[in-house]
């Protein structure tokens, strides 16, 4: 069975930490917090425990796991060729939601971290307790989100037991997570640095301190996917998704035209609309309009909400990429498998 310990209160929270840690060293899997999603974590130079985690998650063995450290000086004792420009993100952004791939020290991380890759991507999550928790284990953390392989990340402990329930010892609580969107992956061994998967740091940010970086392309299957993660299907609610312009005339619209087919339609967007697009069967606010910050920190919570419904279709407004909302952007496409509604 999974237990759920709750850190909220700092009330026993070193016990709870006291139990997180020696079920770690013992070779378990844990979920934990982070600003970005939970994370299920493992110890990442045991590649048993490494193991547990693709069970658990039912992921795919060939896409590589992020390793989380607790000090910025950690970096160097897993990977090599450090370059100046990363230095200089690692100092402004870190610890925060971006992951940096670099070449990986030889046979230090667990070699099915990153299976068949010369490279690891390593991140210093910016939670107190994702930082408590690797401190108090002295250890780095491999952890991917704490999601079953193909469901949205989860922004809530609950999102963990429903996802988790049973192939888990602990899940730790720290309440919602902030950001909502998981990491960007840049890729510091080329140049310039290549942005993988955008996240919650924004390539504006990133440009800012390094110059101009490469970015996959927005649209999938175009090129060979080199985050690997990338090319399976993820984010998939359970009835279709189209994304829609946040236009509250034109949802509306939609919402009539579907419902005169037969459908039964959840819309997720601004929270200013949920009075106009009143038709709606179920409506999922995810903050003001064009808050992107909030669009991204409710977006997932969103599409589990839907996934709890009997819509048969649902619409869900875009915003911008710019900011983060190239990674909400990003997000909503794999979860649309790149559908637009049109009548
Ligand atoms: O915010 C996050 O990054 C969260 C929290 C828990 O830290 N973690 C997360 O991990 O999203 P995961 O495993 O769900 O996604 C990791 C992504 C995948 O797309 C994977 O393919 C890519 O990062 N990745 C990891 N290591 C890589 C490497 N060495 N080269 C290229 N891509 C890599
Ligand atoms: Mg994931």
């Amino acid at each position: 069975d999974t237990e759920i310990v709750s850190v909220d209160n700092h009330v026993g929270n070193s016990l709870s930490y006291q139990r997180a840690v020696d079920i770690l060293k013992n070779g378990g899997v844990v979920a934990f917090p982070t600003e970005t999603v939970y994370g299920l974590g493992a110890i990442a130079t045991d590649a048993d425990a490494v193991q547990r985690i693709f069970d658990a998650k039912g992921r795919p063995s060939d896409n590589p796991l992020i390793v989380h450290i607790g000090n910025k000086e950690d970096v160097d004792k897993y990977v090599v060729d450090v370059p100046e420009n990363a230095k200089k993100l690692m100092d402004a952004y870190w610890p925060g939601p971006l992951t940096l791939v670099f070449n990986k020290r030889p046979g230090v991380i667990a070699e099915n971290v990153t299976p068949g890759f010369e490279t690891v991507g390593i991140r210093m999550p910016d939670h107190p307790v994702a930082l408590e928790l690797l401190r108090k284990l002295d250890m780095p953390l491999a952890a991917p989100s704490a999601n079953r392989s193909g469901k949205p990340s989860p922004t809530e402990a609950v999102h963990v037991m429903t996802d988790l329930q049973g192939r888990i010892p602990l899940i730790v609580d720290g309440g919602r997570t902030g950001v909502g969107v998981e990491s960007t992956v840049l890729d510091m061994t080329t140049v310039p640095p290549t942005i993988l998967r955008p996240g919650g740091l924004t390539r504006e940010m990133i440009e800012e301190l390094v110059g101009p970086v490469h970015a996959e392309s927005k649209v999938s299957g175009e090129d060979a996917p080199k985050a690997p993660g990338m090319k399976y299907m993820h984010y998939a609610p359970e009835s279709p998704l189209y994304i829609i312009q946040a236009d509250e005339i034109a949802i509306q619209e939609a919402v009539q035209s579907l419902q005169n087919e037969g459908k039964r339609v959840a819309v997720i967007g601004p929270d200013e609309f949920s009075v106009t697009v009143d038709e709606a069967d179920w409506y999922f606010p995810v903050g003001p309009l064009r808050d992107q910050e909030a669009m991204a920190a409710n977006l997932y919570g969103a599409i589990r909400q839907c996934d709890l419904t009997d819509a048969d279709v649902i619409l869900a407004a875009e915003t911008e990429w710019t900011g983060v909302g190239a990674a909400v952007m990003n997000r909503l496409l794999k979860a649309a498998d790149g559908k637009r509604y049109t009548d």
